[in-house]
């Protein structure tokens, strides 16, 4: 049994993990803003510090209470808001980060998994992606995610913290057990958009590109299921406890769903159609983005389990129904 510092576990993804962690007989401290968490993602039994990562006072209380490891998911994350105020992003996620690194070492916490992005990668220079891959991100809030890397690797040369950093791609879907309430509000990405034109919140969406060098000339990308990342962390908190090492590892599946795939395959699970346009291509969209996870599977034993992007997006419709 460890004792885990999550911040940022009210969110998306960081109630998934602190689910993944209480079923696994871990105890959980979250620390959340809810800026962008919701109370209602919260699990009785795990204990909560409502908290500013820019807060350094909370940061130091949260790290007072015996924490053996941290996961710090606490991030600005939509890309397009990053390039219009990097200001915001510099701030909560360089800053905050800075400020989380600074109180582990006040209070002798020597354990961190960081959410890290495919962001860091940029524009693919060759397929599928593996963690030596150059990492040169086209947009701020890859550059914050690859600058914390940087952080965390600094840190854990001068003041003795180790870490394991997970290179998300593409996380899609929800708890099987709905267990987690809470959905994303204002999604921006493409599986969450399809499921507002299917419940009629909003009225169609529009697939951004069609002459990709793909089969169907929409873009591909690799989707990975929000459990199957959870896991992850787990594994990754374990694996810290028992060796000294650092590493930044792919959290994919491997395999790719372009969006025009991925649109029929909703409509199929949904059962019916739904109305999109085709439009032009979106800045900054690579054709295609694929991992290669097997370091994640040699490091962590770790591989997706949910393969079959159907059962995915049957776990987001069940939040409707
Ligand atoms: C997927 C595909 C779009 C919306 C982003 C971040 C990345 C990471 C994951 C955090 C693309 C297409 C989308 C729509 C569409 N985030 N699309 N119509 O851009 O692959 O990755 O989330 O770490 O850093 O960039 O995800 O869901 O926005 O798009 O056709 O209305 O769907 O062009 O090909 P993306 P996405």
């Amino acid at each position: 049994m460890v004792k885990v510092l999550v911040i940022g576990g009210a969110g998306y993804i960081g109630s998934h993990v602190v689910k993944d962690l209480l079923e696994k007989g871990h105890q959980v401290v979250v620390f959340d803003n809810f800026s962008t968490g919701q109370e209602i993602n919260l699990f009785n039994n795990a204990e909560l510090i409502k908290g500013d990562i820019l807060d350094k006072t909370a940061l130091e209380m949260a790290m007072s209470q015996n924490i053996d490891a941290v996961i710090h998911m606490a991030a600005k994350k939509a890309v397009g808001e990053s390039m219009i105020n990097p200001g915001l992003y510099a701030d909560n996620n360089i800053t905050g980060s800075i400020n989380i690194l600074n109180a582990m070492v006040q209070f002798g916490v020597k354990h961190i998994v960081f959410s890290s992005s495919a962001a860091v990668y940029g524009m693919p220079q060759y397929l599928p992606v593996d963690e030596k891959h150059q990492r040169n991100p086209i947009n701020f809030y890859g550059y914050t995610k690859m600058v914390i890397e940087d952080l965390l690797d600094w840190y854990s040369k001068l003041k003795n913290i180790n870490y394991i950093a997970l290179r998300y791609f593409n996380a899609v879907g929800y708890a099987a057990d709905k267990s987690i309430k809470g959905k994303e509000k204002n999604p921006q990405n493409l599986l969450p958009i399809i499921i507002e034109t299917a419940t009629g919140s909003r009225e169609s969406f529009q697939i951004f590109g069609k002459d990709y060098q793909t089969a169907d000339g929409t873009c591909e990308r690799d989707y990975i299921h929000v459990s199957d990342l959870a896991d992850a962390h787990e594994k990754s908190i374990l694996r810290l406890m028992k060796d000294d090492s650092s590493y930044c590892l792919n959290l994919g599946s491997g395999r790719t769903v372009s969006v025009q795939q991925m649109t029929d395959a909703c409509e199929k699970v949904i059962g019916k159609k739904l109305k999109y346009q085709y439009a032009p291509r979106r800045f900054g969209d690579p054709d295609k983005l694929v991992s290669q996870a097997d370091l994640a599977y040699q490091i962590l034993g770790w591989k997706a389990k949910y393969t079959n992007i159907e059962d995915i997006i049957q776990t987001t419709w069940n939040m409707e129904l």
